[in-house]
């Protein structure tokens, strides 16, 4: 039994695993329930009481010997034993989860909601597919006015079977803005209105670096006694501040849109120059933001609000405008073509 012992220490002081495999192999040879180890134990109880003495000395140092070769090595390989099954090395990091991002018009359009939000406006929605009467005859576009041509638009044909007021509501049409949003809005409520509508809107456009047939905007509408111009340029002076910086200066224009009178258009000093002029200004300064005015009383009387007793503001702004001043982004087709390595740029937050 000395001699069998002495052969194994200088084996086991010898051994170098070099795989799991190996040290398996060794384990179950000297450390498993049929191993060497267990045969020696057995052995030893059948040896004289004064063998004992010396040989159990000797065979507790053995067996200690080899579990520690054991234990020094198991870390080494633990890894590599499990891959064999598994098919890979599960003690490598794991490889984590991408975790998504929000598309750059969804943040902007966040951050535009929640400085409106702040002023008391609420978030309301309406269809992207809109009759003309919420789209263009509400808002006081007169039949066969060219102020319909001012947007292209993208008709569809009612939907079979569908009940459809063909005598009011005429034909249907993708929304061309989200002012339609507005006209539902009053149709459905009583004054005060203090409202947000952000939305997709779609135009019949040849699909340019500058030009979408589908883009998003985002509306407001207040309406109450008494609301004056000064109310409008005070909330969009905030917002400006709020979104663009303080300091950002704001010039209003005067405009036409058919249903606000008097109506106007909101530049911004250049976000990117500061107003020294650069290729986005075209060296003047200014950018536009939004369409903007008093509510056209026309508009007022169609969705039955008495417009001697209220007065009311709206603005118009698309979402994308607003990005591309903020991000400096010069081409409109990267907001739709879904390619990761744009959209990863704006994963500033998730939610
Ligand atoms: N609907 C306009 C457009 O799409 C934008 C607009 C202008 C909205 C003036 C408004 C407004 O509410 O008052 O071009």
């Amino acid at each position: 039994m000395q001699s069998k012992i002495t052969q194994y220490t200088s084996e086991i002081e010898t051994f170098e695993p070099k795989s799991a495999e190996e040290l398996e192999t060794y384990r179950i040879k000297f450390l498993g329930t049929k191993g060497i180890i267990k045969d020696l134990f057995d052995e030893f109880k059948a040896v004289s009481p004064e063998e004992k003495r010396i040989l159990g000395k000797v065979l507790n140092q053995f067996k200690q010997l080899a579990e520690a070769k054991f234990n020094d090595n198991k870390d080494k390989f633990i890894g590599e034993s499990i891959s064999k099954e598994a098919g890979e090395d599960l003690t490598l990091p794991g490889e984590g989860f991408e975790i998504g991002g929000r598309h750059p018009l969804s943040l902007v359009r966040k951050e535009i909601v929640e400085i409106f939000k702040r002023l008391g406006f609420v978030v309301a929605e309406g269809p992207e597919i809109e009759d003309d009467w919420h789209n263009f005859s509400a808002l006081n576009f007169p039949e066969e006015h060219p102020a319909r041509d001012m947007q292209d638009t993208f008709f569809v044909a009612p939907i079979p079977g569908e009940n459809v007021d063909t005598e009011k509501k005429g034909e249907y049409a993708l929304r061309t803005h989200t002012s339609s949003v507005q006209v539902r809005l009053m149709e459905a409520g009583k004054p005060p209105f203090r409202a947000l509508m952000p939305g997709r809107v779609y135009r019949n456009e040849a699909i340019s670096a500058r030009a979408h047939c589908f883009f998003h905007q985002v509306e407001g509408l207040y309406v109450d006694e008494n609301v004056s111009f000064a109310d409008l340029k005070q909330t969009l002076y905030y917002f400006v501040q709020e979104l663009y910086g303080e300091g950002t200066k704001v010039r209003f224009r005067p405009s036409y849109f058919p249903f606000t009178e008097p109506s106007a258009e909101m530049d911004i000093s250049c976000t990117i120059c500061g107003g020294s002029g650069c290729q986005m200004c075209k060296q003047s300064g200014w950018v536009e933001i939004l369409g903007c005015g008093m509510i056209d009383p026309n508009v007022l009387d169609n969705v039955n609000i008495d417009s001697k007793k209220y007065t009311g503001f709206a603005f118009g702004m698309g979402i994308e405008r607003i990005t591309n001043l903020k991000y400096q982004i010069k081409d409109l087709r990267l907001f739709s073509e879904n390619d990761v390595r744009f959209l990863k740029q704006f994963q500033t937050e998730v939610v």
